[in-house]
């Protein structure tokens, strides 16, 4: 049992980039945590650490299959899905399942637990903006027959979902729209712009921009998002969002190029690429109701967070690790399947021993 005071808390996602980051803040403010993931683009590695801390616990599972969590949950942060466009568009039905099961099996934990559950929406359910910033009024547009709709349709349905569990059956929903977050651990190969830059700048190999540069995004370090999660998680219940979450500095992409440029003194050099279709021209939270709502904004410069991302990744080049396939079996619990009665009682037993 956690310490009194402290939260039982489902983290699906948990070995991705975010949900790693978050599971090691929760555990370490002494919450009861329980990861559950498919390894599907996330890493045992990432959750390792935490792997025998008494108050952590990792349940290989797919949130497409019914969640079979035993004991008392107080929230649920569903983080679950591949976020980068070469990942969920490697398998885009399942991208889809991913979104929209996931949601209703998270969503079916909150209700029948009465957790209170916290969506990880994006910035992608504004599509490609007629509008710039995109407040949470917008509307978005989206292509929903292009290669990333089963992303951004699937995340618009997870939210219509959540909207729908509070109005018939009562669930607490909190549903955070978070915009481009990078730090360590993002994926190598993930296709993302910051990963793509500093691990090709780091081997000095050319720096693949698309279109001519000067495209915009706007990128939040990973602890400052986290704060802004939490925050949202444990506001009023009337505070239900949507809520963008993100930085509303707005850089070019060329600019960021630059940047990293600087700070690894590479000697890459920069290689244009035709822009991918329906790839936003223009990206920057408009977060005037997460400050009002939660008091929330960034506070990690561009620069700094940079630094230590390349800090991450200068490692991870000079010594390549392990993947998902090397999970430390013992520490895992399998439910891929629908889990049995027994492999029930296992989860509700195993735990860290520290
Ligand atoms: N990183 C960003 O910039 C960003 C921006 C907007 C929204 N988000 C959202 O935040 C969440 C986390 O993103 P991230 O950047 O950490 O991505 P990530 O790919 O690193 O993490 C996603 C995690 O979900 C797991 N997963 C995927 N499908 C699953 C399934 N069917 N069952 C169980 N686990 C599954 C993966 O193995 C991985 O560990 C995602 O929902 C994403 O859509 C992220």
């Amino acid at each position: 049992m956690p310490p009194s005071g402290s939260l039982n808390i489902v983290v699906t996602g948990g070995a991705g980039f975010i949900g790693s980051h978050l599971c090691d803040r929760l555990v370490h403010k002494g919450h009861a945590v329980t990861c559950v993931d498919n390894l599907y683009t996330g890493r045992f590695d990432n959750v390792r650490p935490l792997s025998n801390h008494r108050n952590f616990r990792f349940v290989k599972a797919d949130v497409r299959e019914p969640l079979a969590i035993e004991g008392p949950v107080d929230r649920i942060y569903n983080l679950a899905c591949p976020a980068s466009p070469p990942h969920y568009q490697r398998d885009p039905i399942g991208t889809v399942k991913t979104c929209v099961l996931g949601a209703i099996h998270a969503l079916e934990l909150a209700r029948t637990t009465g957790a209170r559950i916290l969506q990880a929406s994006t910035s992608e359910v504004y599509g490609d903006p007629d509008i710039h910033p995109q407040p949470e009024s917008y509307r978005g547009a989206v292509n929903p027959v292009g290669p990333r709709a089963c992303y951004d349709e699937g995340k618009r349905c997870a939210e219509a979902l959540f909207f729908d569990y509070r109005r018939v059956h009562g669930v607490s929903v909190k549903v955070a729209r978070i915009f481009n977050t990078y730090g360590p651990r993002m994926l190598e190969n993930d296709g993302r712009v910051i990963s793509n830059f500093v691990v090709q700048a780091l081997r000095n190999q050319p720096i693949t921009l698309y279109g001519d540069g000067s495209q915009t995004r706007s990128f939040c370090y990973v602890e400052d998002l986290l704060d802004g999660l939490e925050l949202l998680m444990e506001s009023d219940d009337t505070v239900t969002g949507p809520l963008n979450l993100g930085n509303p500095r707005e850089v070019t992409v060329k600019e960021i190029a630059d940047m990293v440029l600087a700070q690894t003194g590479s000697r890459s050099r920069l290689a244009y690429h035709p822009l991918p279709q329906d790839d936003p021209r223009r990206r920057k939270p408009e977060i005037t109701a997460a400050a009002s709502a939660l008091g929330w904004q960034p506070r990690i410069a561009l620069e700094d967070g940079l630094r230590s991302t390349i800090d991450y990744f200068a490692l991870k080049v000079a010594t390549p690790t392990a993947t998902a396939k090397h999970a430390d079996s013992n520490a895992v619990i399998d439910v891929t399947a629908r889990p049995s009665r027994k492999r029930r009682t296992a989860l509700s037993t195993v735990g860290g021993s520290a």
